[in-house]
């Protein structure tokens, strides 16, 4: 049976200790930081990632998310992550997150690939009704590729973030399984 985390380019898998010097180096560029979340401004040092104690074991063990490192097929090169948190399994909702680090994977289309993988893992495995996203409303190419998928500009958050010295609005956003599966029928027969 082919693995519901791979699709032709792309395979999700776990986040090894191998993978954290080059996770930090990504997360301390602001450039990076500014989409991801504006609110972090500060270095990574991929040691204290390893501490019991750091946010990132925290996330790592949390029952209510599930992280993944992305890699590419062909050549298994790890190019980012993604994840889905905040899994609730009486609403039937998460959030789902997605950070393509690597900046020569960007803009190839491989941002849509990762989030139907994982939005197929969170309807399809867990069973969601809902799935969440918060994004910045700068972040153009993020607003497309999520609308292009179907989810809805649910919630304009006026001035909600605070980056170098300005104010930006972010929207939430979100998709119900009825909605997904009007656009992804093919993916429901091919797995027949
Ligand atoms: C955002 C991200 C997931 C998009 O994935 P990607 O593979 O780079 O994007 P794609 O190449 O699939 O492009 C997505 C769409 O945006 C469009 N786009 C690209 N740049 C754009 C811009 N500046 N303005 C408007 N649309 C843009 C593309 O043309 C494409 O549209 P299409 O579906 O009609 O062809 C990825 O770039 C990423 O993770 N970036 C860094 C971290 C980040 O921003 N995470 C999201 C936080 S909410």
């Amino acid at each position: 049976m082919p693995s519901i985390l791979k699709s032709d380019r792309i395979r999700l898998t776990a986040i090894t200790n191998d993978d954290l010097p080059q996770y930090a180096t990504w997360l301390s560029d602001f450039g990076l930081q500014r989409l991801v979340n504006p609110g972090m401004s500060m270095p990574h040092d991929a040691d204290d990632y390893l501490k019991p104690d750091s946010w990132f074991q925290a996330d790592l063990k949390n029952e209510k998310s599930r992280m993944f490192a992305i890699r590419t097929v062909q050549d298994d090169v790890f190019i980012g992550t993604c994840a889905l948190i905040n899994l609730n399994m009486f609403t039937h909702c998460a959030e789902i997150g997605i950070n393509l680090a690597h900046p020569d994977y960007r803009g190839k289309g491989y941002g849509g690939e990762i989030m139907e993988l994982l939005m197929r893992y969170g309807f399809e495995q867990f069973n969601l009704n809902r799935i969440n996203l918060g994004v910045m409303g700068f972040n153009k190419r993020a607003l497309r590729l999520y609308e292009r998928l179907g989810f809805k500009r649910e919630v304009v958050e006026r001035e909600i973030f605070f980056h170098d010295g300005s104010y930006f609005d972010g929207f939430l956003m979100g998709i119900l399984r009825t909605e997904w599966e009007e656009n992804h029928v093919y993916v429901t027969h091919q797995r027949g």
